[in-house]
């Protein structure tokens, strides 16, 4: 089955002194959403923006927004984030344990796609009650805080194994992979089931953005 693969470039390798610039970059070169990484020093080791990032950046693009959230309790910013313009709000699983069902219906229930995130040790079985609560499952090829990382091979399995449910399941929920995805690994990602590939390094510390994206697809 032929699927429309979508290229969400991560502004957390832009250049935060031009964010508005750098977005446009992206948008013009061809990409379907913007990602977001936002962190907190706390639920991983780095510190990026928050909810007033998100709220300027939807000011000057149409693309999506896809937040990914990196925060202790996301629950608490679930409606701060939707009323900023997130088009979709990603959580970890590792930050909701047992609240997470009632997390991915609180985004729902504020208008936006709920995503669903799992690190790279935590395994498919831990979510597959919820996936269906989710508009995209996000597996994490590298551990999550920081871009430029080397993509964990081992991760792809995971992502054949949530293709099988999702289709199994005929859900309309997108597959989504983060970090280290280059020209070489989005190959590995695509054949793996992955809808929607981010890639922060690749894109913005690429001279030409466009080149780069098509290159992805
Ligand atoms: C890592 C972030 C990623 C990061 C990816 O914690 O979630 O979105 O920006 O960066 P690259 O594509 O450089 O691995
Ligand atoms: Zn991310």
């Amino acid at each position: 089955m032929e699927r429309k693969i979508k290229i969400a470039p991560s502004v957390l390798s832009a250049d935060f002194s031009k964010m508005g610039e750098e977005v446009k970059r992206v948008e013009a070169a061809g990409a379907d959403m913007i990602h977001l990484d936002i962190m907190d020093g706390v639920f991983v080791p780095n510190i990026t923006f928050g909810i007033k990032m998100v709220s300027d950046v939807n000011k000057i693009t149409d693309l999506p927004l896809d937040c990914h959230l990196m925060i202790v309790d996301p629950a608490k910013y679930v409606e701060k984030f939707a009323n900023a313009g997130a088009d979709y709000i990603t959580v970890h699983y590792e930050a909701c344990k047992d609240d997470l069902d009632k997390v991915l219906k609180a985004i729902r229930k504020v208008g936006v796609k709920a995503g669903l995130v799992i690190n790279p040790d935590t395994e498919v079985e831990k979510i597959a009650r919820s996936i269906e609560l989710c508009d995209m499952v996000l597996v994490m090829s590298v551990f999550p805080g920081f871009g430029g990382q080397k993509f964990i091979t081992e991760v792809l399995e995971k992502c054949v194994k949530i293709r099988e449910m999702i289709d199994e399941k005929k859900l309309n929920c997108l597959l989504e992979i983060d970090g280290g995805i280059n020209s070489e690994t989005s190959k590995l990602a695509i054949d793996a089931g992955c809808d929607v590939l981010v890639a922060g390094s690749a894109v913005f510390n690429s001279p030409d953005a466009k080149t780069a994206i098509d290159s992805l697809r």
